[in-house]
């Protein structure tokens, strides 16, 4: 047996009427008071992420709630650049802090066989956690693994924390196209291997996080986002979910990349954008996450028109971005409730 997405993804056939797969972005987290609950018992966000005990009954909490069809597992997207060597902290109330005077060291080294010793060594707990959450998910459930792209990561690595416009970063892809080709190649392999050794442990499918895509200056959409999706597309076997947040050209990014499942943010038209895509293209996506924080009949009515428009079509149901942590966990139940019985 697979999970419904899982198997979505294997036919060839557009569905019948049955109601889509559905997940949600940020699924585990802090509007579930379990998991704030065992947020604090560990102290900080990442040592619940590197115990694979702890991340593990957080990966596993929002289906004890909700009859979702997958897991995601319970990580960040920046622990790739923890495992080359960048310290790492989240700070309440403020985000990561990365230390971009790490920089060019990671450069100076490259992603040489050491790098990725060291590099698969550090996050081996990650590793074990996604072998322990697919043993303890039923069969009937995927398990997702995921990373931030190449692009993203090297916006929160030159910042050295979020930013709403990461001004340095893309300063520095204009000004320094030779390093920045460097720290892209690195990050590309980086993510590769780190995706490669996610599906090995368990993995169902992958989804690449690409946060910052929108702030891409448009002559750099090649070396910054086409290119590296298209690197890590061919190189993986299996089912990848790719998240260019913020490009509104879906039909170029996918001529370019070949991706085959793309999740769009609330700011699309899914049913418009469905039909300037190649049929065998997979959407998911893109209920507003303000819609499910507020509840109520606009939320009721914005996912039914959304599960109309996309009946006919092999379709993923998610929000548009990850839940909002004051989200009432009632319309959580209600939006999966009103998926489940669509028909
Ligand atoms: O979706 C899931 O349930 C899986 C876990 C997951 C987290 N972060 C847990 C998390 C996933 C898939 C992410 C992805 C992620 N992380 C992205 C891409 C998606 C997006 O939001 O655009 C980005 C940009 C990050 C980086 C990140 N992590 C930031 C900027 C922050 C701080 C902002 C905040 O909301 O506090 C985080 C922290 C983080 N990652 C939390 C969670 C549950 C909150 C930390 C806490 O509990 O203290």
């Amino acid at each position: 047996m697979t999970g419904a997405i899982t198997t979505l993804l294997a036919s060839q056939a557009a569905p019948s009427s049955t109601p889509p797969p559905i997940w949600l972005m940020r699924q585990a987290g802090r509007y579930l008071p379990e998991y704030r609950a065992l947020r604090e018992k560990a102290g900080s966000f990442l040592n619940l992420c590197f115990n694979p005990e702890w991340a593990v009954e957080v990966t596993l909490q929002p289906l004890r709630r909700f009859d979702l069809s997958a897991a995601i597992i319970f990580s960040d997207i920046l622990v790739i650049p923890l495992g080359l060597g960048m310290d790492l902290q989240f700070t309440t109330g403020e985000g990561p802090r990365l230390n971009p005077q790490q920089l060019p060291a990671i450069l100076a080294q490259g992603f040489d066989a050491e790098a990725k010793e060291v590099f698969l060594k550090k996050l081996a707990p990650l590793l074990s956690s996604i072998a322990q959450a697919r043993q303890q998910l039923s069969r009937d459930k995927d398990l997702i693994g995921f990373v931030g792209a190449p692009w993203t990561l090297f916006c929160y690595m030159v910042e050295g924390g979020s930013s709403p416009h990461f001004s340095q970063a893309v300063e520095f892809a204009k000004n320094r196209p030779a390093d920045f080709e460097k720290i892209m190649d690195i990050l590309t392999t980086a993510v590769i291997v780190f995706l490669q050794a996610q599906q090995a442990a368990g993995a169902d499918i992958v989804k690449i996080f690409d946060s910052w895509a929108g702030l891409i200056p448009s002559n750099l959409l090649t070396t910054a986002l086409y290119n590296p999706h298209q690197k890590i597309i061919n190189a993986l076997a299996g089912n990848i979910i790719c998240f260019p947040k913020g490009i509104a050209d879906i039909p170029t990014y996918q001529h370019h990349t070949k991706a085959r499942v793309i999740a769009l943010d609330h700011h699309q038209n899914m049913a418009q954008m469905q039909k300037k895509l190649p049929p065998h293209i997979i959407l998911q996506g893109n209920l507003d996450p303000h819609l499910l924080r507020q509840g109520g009949k606009a939320m009721v009515d914005a996912t039914s028109q959304l599960l109309q428009d996309m009946k006919n079509n092999s379709y993923i149901f998610n929000l548009g971005h990850g839940i909002d942590k004051e989200t009432p966990i009632e319309n959580v139940a209600t939006l999966v409730n009103l998926v489940k019985n669509f028909s």
